[in-house]
């Protein structure tokens, strides 16, 4: 069976510069804001690559033409939470018409297991192409959750959308969805080298909901 999972890390210089500037730590949380959703944006121009559209026809004021329009069931946007939040205005100002669902899901520090504790995506996610906003691709433990959530309800195809990748929660992914009949797209703006003890991205940018919102304790 061949594999399954598709990862594509972007390529570009104006997504390397924009975080580069996001990694620094001198960076405050209304640019962290900026940064992220402008990101985003340039992501999601590659995560669409596959979106499913149906012809129409189109008369412009010189003649008549054939165009396309997103196809219906419309895509569904799903952020998780906290920190997908930061993620959803620059994915919806590319897919304004696609529906947003909510996933919360949180991470145990010391443990680092996974617990869901909102779940506002539709029971049916049939005929479904579904987008996974997660800006931290680390043990790759929440999005392993979350896409067998979303592939059990029927999504036929998962794209996660993440700022960082770890080469751990790369691996992660892998051993779940490899040989396995399903279509999962992986679109980072970059791969870093390893996770440190705390679970955190090395480099990486830090924790990416204290950076978005500020630190709650
Ligand atoms: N979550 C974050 O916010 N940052 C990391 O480096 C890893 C997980």
């Amino acid at each position: 069976m061949p594999d399954s999972l598709r990862i594509h890390v972007a390529d570009h210089p104006l997504i390397a510069h924009k975080l580069t500037t996001l990694r620094d730590v001198r960076t405050d949380s209304p640019t962290f804001r900026r940064l992220a959703d402008e990101l985003v944006a340039l992501l999601a121009y590659e995560a669409t690559r596959g979106i499913r559209v149906e012809q129409v026809a189109v008369t412009t004021p010189v003649a008549p033409a054939m165009g396309v329009k997103l196809a219906d069931p419309r895509p569904i946007v799903v952020p998780i939470l906290r920190a997908g939040l930061g993620m959803l205005d620059g994915m919806m100002r590319l897919l304004p018409t696609a529906e947003v669902g909510f996933l919360g899901m949180i991470r145990d520090e010391e443990s680092l297991t996974v617990s869901t504790y909102a779940d506002r995506v539709p029971q049916s996610l049939a005929g479904r192409q579904v987008f996974l906003l997660d800006p931290m691709l680390a043990t790759g433990g929440t999005l392993v959750d979350a896409i067998n959530l979303l592939l059990g309800r029927g999504a036929t195809d998962v794209t996660a959308i993440c700022l960082l990748a770890a080469p751990e929660g790369l691996d992660r992914l892998r051993r779940a969805f490899d040989d396995r009949d399903v279509d999962v797209t992986v679109v980072t703006a970059g791969l870093d080298e390893r996770l440190n003890d705390k679970g955190y991205i090395v480099p990486g940018l830090g924790d990416a909901g204290d950076r978005l919102y500020g630190v709650v304790s």
